[in-house]
């Protein structure tokens, strides 16, 4: 009766993580490896179905993983590593890909969208094959539970058949992981664009706020931040995302219901909103950055720390590759 293992990536995809992230992803997993035997993965083997460059890639996956470790992510307790560290995460997907359809792999919607955008001669196979990789990634480890967003069901949906089609086929090997489908209620929205979601690829940086950003730069850009031309501040989605969203921030941190901080700020202005908002994420900001940059600042250290984690990993995935390789007659 062993703790269930939990399993999650993270692209190694900007400099730094952003609020919603942080919220979204750091504070959920932080949470969860408290009850779960968990498995985190910097994902550079995905970053590259789209072009990268090499100088980029390489700083990008150590400040994710440094940014992780900082925000409270245990690489003793926990499993911290990096994909391309791990060879069995490319063989195992090999073996995958031999028992996926062609048509299955094509209806993968988010390939769909992605290929739609980049146009089919720019578009790679290791895109199309994203998917599969992502499978593999889960059944190495015997994952139990993975925690993602509503937009990565279907990738699941997929594991999960091909762990099922791979035991059917060749006798039991992989356990049939469950997806946890993360809810939606701690969404974060872009400060200048409430009305969409907080992303990386923001086109304002105004908009963004950016865990490894200097606190007065954080202050500055909640001070900026769009709300609307009446003073009332009340959590209302439709009406006044730009002040729901600086209450969102604000609950998050502070811990205060959303209708303690309603009934608190009555009679007061955005201003004071915005100046305690900005208090309450450089309070929950500044250590984690300051770690992050002690991290980033040795990277003998940082590197040797990931290596270890590689091996624990390594000691994992090989156990369930052997088998797999057996199975199929290798
Ligand atoms: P981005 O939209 O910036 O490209 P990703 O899609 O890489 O972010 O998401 C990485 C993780 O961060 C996911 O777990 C996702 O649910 C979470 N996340 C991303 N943006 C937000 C947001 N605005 N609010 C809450 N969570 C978010
Ligand atoms: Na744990």
């Amino acid at each position: 009766n062993r703790t269930p293992r939990l399993f999650s990536g993270m692209q190694p995809s900007a400099d730094s993580l952003h609020v919603g992230n942080y919220i979204g992803a750091l504070m959920q997993w932080r949470e969860m490896q408290q009850n779960y035997d968990a498995v985190f993965c910097v994902v550079d083997m995905h970053a590259i179905t789209v072009p990268q460059e090499p100088e980029l890639l390489r700083a990008q996956t150590r400040r994710t993983a440094a940014q992780y470790i900082a925000g409270g992510i245990d690489p003793e307790n926990s499993v911290l590593f990096v994909q391309s560290q791990v060879s069995a995460h490319a063989e195992l997907a090999w073996v995958l890909n031999t028992i996926t359809g062609f048509g299955e792999a094509s209806r993968m919607t988010q390939y769909k969208d992605k290929s739609a955008k980049q146009g089919s001669d720019t578009t790679s196979v290791g895109l199309f094959t994203y998917p599969v990789l992502m499978a593999a990634d889960i059944l190495l480890y015997d994952t139990t539970i993975v925690p993602v967003g509503e937009d990565q069901r279907q990738h699941i949906e997929l594991t999960r058949d091909l762990a099922a089609r791979f035991n059917s086929r060749f006798g039991d090997t992989f356990v049939i992981p469950e997806p946890q489908i993360q809810k939606a209620t701690a969404k974060i929205y872009d400060l200048q664009n409430p009305e969409s979601k907080m992303s990386k690829s923001a086109t304002t940086d105004a908009g963004v706020l950016w865990l490894l950003d200097e606190p007065s730069k954080t202050a500055k850009k909640i001070k900026s931040a769009v709300t609307d031309a009446d003073r009332e501040i009340r959590f209302d989605r439709g009406a006044k995302p730009g002040v729901s969203n600086l209450l969102t921030l604000h609950s998050t941190f502070s811990g205060t219901s959303i209708a303690d901080l309603e009934a608190q700020f009555e009679g007061k202005g955005y201003g004071d909103l915005k100046k305690d908002v900005a208090d309450v994420v450089t309070a929950e900001f500044t250590p984690v950055r300051e770690r992050t940059l002690e991290l980033l600042d040795d990277p003998a250290e940082l590197d040797r720390m990931l290596s270890k984690n590689a091996e624990r990993a390594n000691e994992m995935a090989q156990k369930t590759l052997d088998r797999v390789y057996d199975r199929i007659g290798f």
